[in-house]
């Protein structure tokens, strides 16, 4: 069979592996274009004469899948709903730029058939969007919560360890955790873009009627004897529809999501049936965020049949 094509936004923290990764698997892979801000930083690159910064010609039919590695909503969000109306499917690890036109994307796959896939979004390498869309299938979702930023446990743990709180985000910053513009990790602005993925998903056409939103800060990582602090994203049902926050929370010592340290994430479901389902992996950092995509590309490449 021949090759699957991809078209990739995105050679930065995250995009670097991932293009290691795809030309680990070149008998099965071929990477066509990849589309940079700036082509000048990367000549030494091994795909240099492949790299590209004209975004208005990047979007054509001729590919397989579109991996989106890009950061902010534009353009990988024009870029996603482009590709998926020329029929390309797409993964992408932005977050913002799913969230902000996951309706429009939905419509463009639709439409065309081709599929639209973003596992690296919510969870990195943790299968947290997988699982709840197994969920969903037979059971109604009475409530999710989850760690779901790795950057935060990191930085509370360093602090509780002793470290100041700016050394901390540093660190988090040099091991490829944060985000690019890191006040997205404190701030509730990459939480809510995966709340927002995860929510559309156990309780599509619902959105929240309250949702409370906490930010971190170094004054507040207080963590109480015998307790746990952690960064946590909730959504749950209620009489008449949903409600959400995302705040920290001061939890048991021993709370599974506690247990979520470091790059990890972690997610508790609830069904309807008083099932509990509990997930978790490493959801920040080039690694897994990489396999997910990888993942997500060759899924795609096994339902077209192209693999
Ligand atoms: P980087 O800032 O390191 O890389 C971003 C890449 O996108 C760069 O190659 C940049 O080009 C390119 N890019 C940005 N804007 C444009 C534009 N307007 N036109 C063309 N190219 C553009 O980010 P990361 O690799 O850390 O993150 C990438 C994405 O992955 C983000 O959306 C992030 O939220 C997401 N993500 C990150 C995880 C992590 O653990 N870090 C985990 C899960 C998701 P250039 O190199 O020329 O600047
Ligand atoms: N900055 C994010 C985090 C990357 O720390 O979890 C993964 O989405």
């Amino acid at each position: 069979k021949r090759k699957l094509r991809i078209a990739v936004m995105g050679a930065g923290g995250v995009g670097a592996k991932f293009l290691e990764r795809a030309q680990e698997w070149d008998d099965l892979i071929e990477i066509d274009r990849v589309l940079v801000r700036d082509v000048s930083k990367r000549r030494d690159h091994p795909l240099a004469a492949k790299f590209t910064s004209d975004a208005r010609s990047f979007a054509k039919g001729d590919v397989d899948v579109f991996v989106d590695i890009g950061t902010g909503v534009s353009p990988s969000a024009e870029l996603l709903e482009a590709f998926l109306k020329a029929g390309v499917s797409v993964t992408s690890a932005n977050k913002q730029a799913v969230a902000a036109s996951g309706d429009k994307l939905r419509a463009a796959s639709k439409a065309s058939g081709a599929m639209l896939t973003y596992s690296a979004s919510v969870g990195g390498g943790a299968p947290i969007i997988e699982a709840l869309k197994r969920a969903v299938k037979t059971h109604k979702i009475k409530s999710f919560c989850g760690v779901l930023n790795g950057t935060s446990n990191f930085v509370i743990d360093q602090v509780e360890a002793g470290k100041t709180f700016d050394a901390a985000m540093d660190e988090a910053r040099r091991l490829g955790f944060a985000e690019p513009d890191s006040t997205a990790d404190l701030d509730g602005t990459d939480v809510g873009a995966k709340l927002k993925l995860l929510r559309e998903i156990a309780y599509p056409g619902l959105t929240p009627k309250h949702l409370e939103v906490g930010a971190i800060t170094e004054d507040s990582l207080i963590i109480p004897d015998g307790k746990g602090l952690r960064y946590v994203a909730r959504c749950w049902r209620t009489e008449d529809g949903i409600d959400a926050s995302m705040k920290l929370e001061v939890l048991d010592a021993d709370h599974y999501l506690v247990g979520a340290k470091g790059e990890q994430n972690r997610l508790i479901l609830e069904l309807d049936n008083d099932e509990t389902w509990y997930v978790t992996g490493k959801g920040a950092g080039a690694w897994p965020t990489s396999e997910a995509l990888l993942a997500d590309v060759l899924q795609i490449a096994r339902e077209a049949n192209l693999k």
